[in-house]
């Protein structure tokens, strides 16, 4: 059984004290969660805080960089984040694959580097509209996903969470149906199942992302190959969150329920 990982991904909003609040109060919600695991991707300067505020939250960075240490101003590397206690980071999440011009193959190093170091690496993948529109869907997440386990051995393969977020459903109150969200999660466990075998994309937990909300969480949350969610907007709003991180819990997907 793969349990529900709940993640908010805050990209560049709040600023210290509003972030210690929020954080706080998910922290709360977390204490002896038992059924899914809550966590939140904060910005840089806020991990240390946030992680040692927060001992039932996964606390993540929101991007890692390849190489270790050097002359690469702006970056944070996996050591660095090692040593602040930081284990989780997204990679490829597309607005650093659209702004700042991320390629598979960067997304690929990123994950090779996290996983080197030992993290437990969400590696983000989805379409644009018009490539959904030219029903190019399935070929692009195809590439994208095989490009990110680029020479990854199998037993580093399962410390990676993959998240679906179609480009054109992030921030913009457009969700994929759950159908839809559906045929390309369990396309991408097909994928992983072709690289590494059944053991292992079993274990390997996919996530939606791209306006889940209180009101479509369920619906989502109950298909199949769907672990989670990856929330933007809604997991800055404690309510909105936490409401959702109740729904994953009400949800049971064992064999016959
Ligand atoms: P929204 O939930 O705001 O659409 O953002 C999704 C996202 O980008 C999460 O990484």
């Amino acid at each position: 059984m793969r349990k529900f990982l709940i993640a908010g991904n805050w990209k560049m909003n709040k600023n210290y004290d509003e972030a210690l609040q929020l954080a706080r109060a998910i922290q709360q919600r977390a204490v002896n969660e038992k059924k899914i695991n809550i966590g939140v991707f904060v910005p840089a300067p806020y991990l240390r805080e946030m992680s040692l505020e927060s001992p039932d939250l996964i606390v993540g960075a929101q991007n890692i960089y390849w190489e270790q240490y050097g002359a690469f101003t702006g970056e944070i590397s996996p050591p660095m984040l090692r040593s602040l206690g930081i284990s989780w980071t997204l990679i490829g999440h597309s607005e650093r694959r659209a702004l700042f011009g991320e390629t598979d193959e960067d997304v690929n190093r990123k994950t090779v580097a996290a996983l080197k170091h030992c993290f437990f690496p969400i590696v983000c993948v989805g379409e644009t509209l018009s490539q959904r529109e030219k029903k190019t869907t399935l070929d692009i997440i195809g590439k994208q996903v095989k490009e990110l386990f680029y020479e990854i051995p199998a037993d580093m393969a399962r410390s990676v969470t993959v998240a679906y977020e179609p480009v054109w459903a992030i921030g913009t109150g457009k969700t994929a149906t759950p159908d839809d969200a559906e045929e390309v999660h369990a396309y991408i466990r097909m994928i992983i199942t072709s690289l590494y075998g059944r053991e292992i994309s079993d274990e390997v937990r996919i996530l939606y992302g791209g306006s889940v909300k209180p009101s479509n969480a369920a619906s989502l949350l109950k298909m199949r190959n769907v672990d989670g969610a990856l929330i933007g907007g809604a997991s800055l709003n404690k309510e909105d969150f936490i409401s959702i991180c109740d729904t994953a819990v009400s949800i049971d997907k064992r064999e016959g329920k």
